[in-house]
């Protein structure tokens, strides 16, 4: 059975039973607890956790998942992957155990014909239900196993919902591994599919993966998932997940781009493998809109990258690999994953550029590490320092395999355990900081969640309204829900209906005033969601006392809001010119719109030029003035998506969707607030352009009264600037050339005045010498001479000098420190004096120091005063020198 049909059977057998199909979530969650979407039941945790009504009781999906917790076993297993599609069938308090395992059995021998008798279950330890139900569907005792908490029960590793789960693993035969159920060999009898019995909320784990079970849920939940890779595997007789007809393409084109095909057994395998497998991840990754970063999802779209690149290497293929690779995963499943097809130029200019700055390293590194290792043998040392291992890694990326095997080859072991000690302090450095934060975030989302479950739903009034009539229904003080607040207090608030925009898709959120009916008010300074569609006003009590159950009337700050759909508006004006400019691939990755000011991130691989970021400006206002209408409307996410609306990345999976028009050019799904008209956005003005992170780049920008104050300051500024010059300000640039120029020829001048009469005080100081033993010698204070010229000055003294040994010191004083310098002839210095050994004492007597090598020094000290004691030392030392020679 093909893969294409193995989704088909799934889906379709769940649809019939009631399960409403819903699309994957893309791999970057909208949820900031988790770096990448590692399972199916991701987007509906909130269902699961209570904290938003299902849609719908039974959901089914097919979700594209990456987990890199094994990634070491990628290759040396069967059956790991850091990328797979996994296909599950979800209850929210709908149905529990009893049908989950019914279905699965269903399924799997009915739907895909596997069977029965080498189906084996696992089933946690205390659960003698689980165990009940599979014994009545007909599993003989000796095919169900107990597990414990590591196998059988189920969390996505971060706070959220968590249970005990159920597992059917197929026996895939005496050639797979050893005998005795999956308890004993997970390789034969392979796990194909995860059942979840959701029933509790976990909290914050430890690093041992233990974790504190806050309580139990209101609807207990079913959460299962089927790996699409290994069942493929099963049913099309494929020894490996690179076998199937999911990766076998790719698969294929390692063996083209390696000359050989893959061994059977042994480390080459692994490396065939690793490439083909990491190839698929690769390309969903971009595909979805992660680019590779030092950090976060960034880093681990790198780390895949540069495993795959590293395992090609050691097969032998030192051309690019990632191009050809990543282009056979688009070309195989991208009928199935249209976004791989829709970003593929993306893809490939990614995987090339990051692939060419990798093997840049890769020689860099190499060099590094040919000399630490060269010194270590010097050394004596049979080991590489742990410190060398984590700087290549750190600061050069240069991964500490690699340390290993090189060191290795020169007959050395590393350092690992200091390397894994100086990652840990690293990690915990950086960890630190973040912790107590979630600590008291976490505490405060009870609180939400406590009032959200027992409080209607806010009625969003401000897309047509400024001004509501509105109740207080919740009240939080001090992290806790109260019922009263005095005056002075700053609360939060919940109301029944309110005008007030929530902070969300980039856009501020509202401020503005609550007056109440008994003469309270209350100044609202922020509006964001607590939770997923719960809105929170935090407010400043004024005058009064506050009581949940007061009404009065909700105003929004109206011109601060005005300014803040010009910003948004032109945020969108914006997105749609830059893609029009750079390519599909600039889509929008962050925006924060303010009152008449925005800021907007985007996927580019450069700067943009000072040419194209004119056009961008230009075409924006081209844009606005054209005034087109700005309509909003409202749309089943299938006919948005029809429709060509920009779904931006983490968008809410949701029933209806909002989407903006704007003139027949942006088409986004946006819950802001936005003009009427195009026009109203005013003057738009982009203010810089920057890198915030590797492949991205972020603009800022101006608009309305933002640009008009702009240019006004500019204005000013020109005036001041002109009026200092004595022109007009069309003048002001010629008139401040000339300057610059007569400024540069005074310089020019100054110098050449200052250099003669430098020259001049040489001759004078050459003059005053004085024999001493065999040779010549000046030490003489003197004035007016700056600290960069004392040195010169002694050096060019020397040369007036007549052949022969000779010294010279001067001492100076300036800006209340002393100065001394001191030159000798060549042959002195050829006989193995320095410079500097003349003014060792002299030094010293000033408070300072003097050391190095070579025929010219100098030194300097807090001391002025002492400054002709110090020359009285310096000569005796130059007397003593020239009468040994
Ligand atoms: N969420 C469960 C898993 O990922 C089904 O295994």
């Amino acid at each position: 059975m093909r893969s294409t049909q193995i989704r088909q059977t799934f889906t379709d057998f769940f649809t019939s039973r009631g399960h409403q199909l819903v699309p994957s979530s893309p791999l970057i969650p909208d949820d900031p607890t988790l770096l990448l979407a590692n399972a199916g039941m991701n987007q509906f945790k909130p269902y699961f956790l209570g904290e938003m009504p299902p849609p719908f009781p039974r959901a089914t999906s097919i979700q594209k998942c990456a987990r890199t917790s094994d990634i070491d076993n990628v290759g040396r297993t069967n059956r790991h992957a850091t990328f797979f599609e996994m296909m599950g069938n979800f209850s929210f308090g709908d149905y529990f155990k009893e049908d989950a395992c019914a279905f699965a059995w269903e399924l799997l021998t009915q739907g895909y014909g596997l069977e029965k008798d080498k189906l084996w279950i696992t089933v946690f330890k205390d659960d003698d239900e689980a165990e009940h139900i599979w014994r009545r569907i007909g599993v003989p005792a000796s095919r169900i196993q107990r597990l414990g908490m590591e196998d059988n029960y189920w969390s996505m590793g971060v706070p959220g919902p968590c249970g005990p789960c159920s597992e059917v693993n197929y026996d895939r035969g005496p050639a797979f591994g050893k005998e005795g159920g999956p308890a004993i060999d997970g390789e034969r009898y392979v796990e194909i599919w995860n059942l979840v019995f959701m029933q509790f909320q976990r909290g914050e784990g430890d690093k041992k993966g233990n974790f504190p079970i806050l309580g139990e849920l209101d609807r207990k939940g079913v959460d299962t998932g089927l790996g699409l890779d290994r069942l493929a595997a099963i049913l099309q007789d494929a020894q490996n997940v690179c076998t199937s007809d999911l990766l076998l393409p790719t698969f294929h084109t390692v063996q083209d781009l390696a000359g050989r095909a893959c061994p059977t057994e042994g480390e080459e395998k692994v490396s065939f493998q690793v490439v083909t497998e990491h190839a698929r991840s690769i390309a969903f990754l971009i595909a979805d809109g992660v680019l590779p970063a030092k950090d976060g999802r960034g880093y681990i779209l790198r780390r895949l990258m540069r495993r795959a690149i590293r395992h090609a290497r050691l097969l032998g293929i030192d051309g690019p690999v990632l191009p050809a690779t990543t282009a056979s995963v688009i070309g195989n499943l991208g009928d199935v994953w249209p976004e791989l097809t829709a970003q593929a130029a993306l893809i490939e200019q990614v995987v090339t550029a990051e692939e060419e700055s990798f093997t840049r390293t890769l020689a860099q590194g190499t060099r590094l590490l040919d000399a630490a290792i060269s010194r270590t043998q010097h050394s004596g040392s049979a080991a590489l320092p742990g410190e060398t291992a984590f700087e290549l890694a750190d600061t050069y990326g240069f991964p500490l395999e690699l340390t290993v095997e090189a060191a290795r080859d020169a007959g050395l072991t590393v350092d690992e355990e200091r390397f894994a000690a100086l990652l840990d302090e690293q990690r915990k450095r950086a960890k630190a900081g973040g912790k107590a934060k979630t600590a008291e975030a976490l505490k405060k989302m009870d609180t939400y969640r406590e009032l959200s479950a027992r409080l209607p739903r806010t009625d969003f009034l401000g897309y047509d309204h400024l001004t509501a009539e509105a109740t207080v229904t919740g009240l939080i003080s001090g992290g806790t829900v109260v019922t009263t607040a005095g005056e002075g207090a700053e609360v939060e608030l919940v109301l029944d209906r309110s005008p007030f925009y929530a902070e969300a898709g980039g856009q501020i959120g509202d401020t503005g005033t609550l007056t109440l009916h008994d003469g309270t008010v209350l100044k609202i300074t922020d509006t964001r969601y607590g939770l997923e569609g719960f809105r929170v006003h935090t407010a400043h009590v004024l005058q009064g006392e506050l009581h949940t159950g007061a009404s009065g009337e909700a105003v929004v700050d109206a011109e601060r809001r005005a300014g803040l759909m010009r910003s948004h508006s032109a945020t969108h004006i914006l997105h749609a010119v830059v893609m029009a400019t750079l390519g599909d691939h600039a889509r929008q990755q962050g925006s924060l719109v303010e009152p008449d000011r925005l800021r907007f991130d985007f996927a580019h691989f450069t700067a943009l030029t000072p040419g194209q970021l004119h056009q961008i400006e230009t075409a924006v206002n081209s844009h606005v003035l054209d005034d087109p209408e700005v309509r909003a409307w409202h749309a089943d996410r299938a006919e948005a998506e029809a429709a060509g609306a920009i779904a931006l990345f983490g968008e809410k999976y949701g029933d209806t969707v909002r989407i903006v028009d704007i003139g027949d050019f942006s088409r986004e799904l946006c819950g802001g607030t936005h003009v009427a008209h195009g026009s109203q956005v005013g003057a738009f003005r982009l203010l810089s352009e920057s890198s915030i992170g590797s492949n991205l780049r972020r603009v800022e920008a101006l608009t309305g009264h933002g640009t008009l104050r702009r240019l006004d300051t500019e204005r000013r500024l020109l005036n001041e600037l002109a009026d200092l010059l004595g022109t007009r300000p069309t003048d002001a640039p010629d008139a401040l050339r000339k300057r610059l120029d007569a400024l540069t020829t005074a310089q020019r001048q100054l110098a050449r005045l200052r250099a003669s009469e430098l020259r001049h005080q040489a001759r004078l100081l050459a003059a005053q010498a004085q024999r001493t033993g065999r040779g010549q010698m000046v030490a003489q204070p003197v004035t007016g001479v700056a600290p960069d010229e004392l040195r010169g000055l002694a050096a060019d003294t020397l040369a007036r000098l007549s052949h022969g040994p000779a010294a010279v010191v001067l001492g100076a004083e300036h800006d209340g420190k002393a100065l001394l310098a001191a030159a000798i002839s060549p042959d002195l210095h050829q006989s193995g004096t320095q410079a500097s050994q003349i003014l060792a004492q002299a030094a010293r007597v000033v408070g300072g120091g003097s050391g190095g090598r070579g025929p010219l020094a100098s030194a300097g000290g807090r001391r002025p005063q002492a400054l002709n004691e110090a020359l009285d030392l310096a000569a005796r030392e130059v007397t003593r020198l020239l009468g040994e020679h």
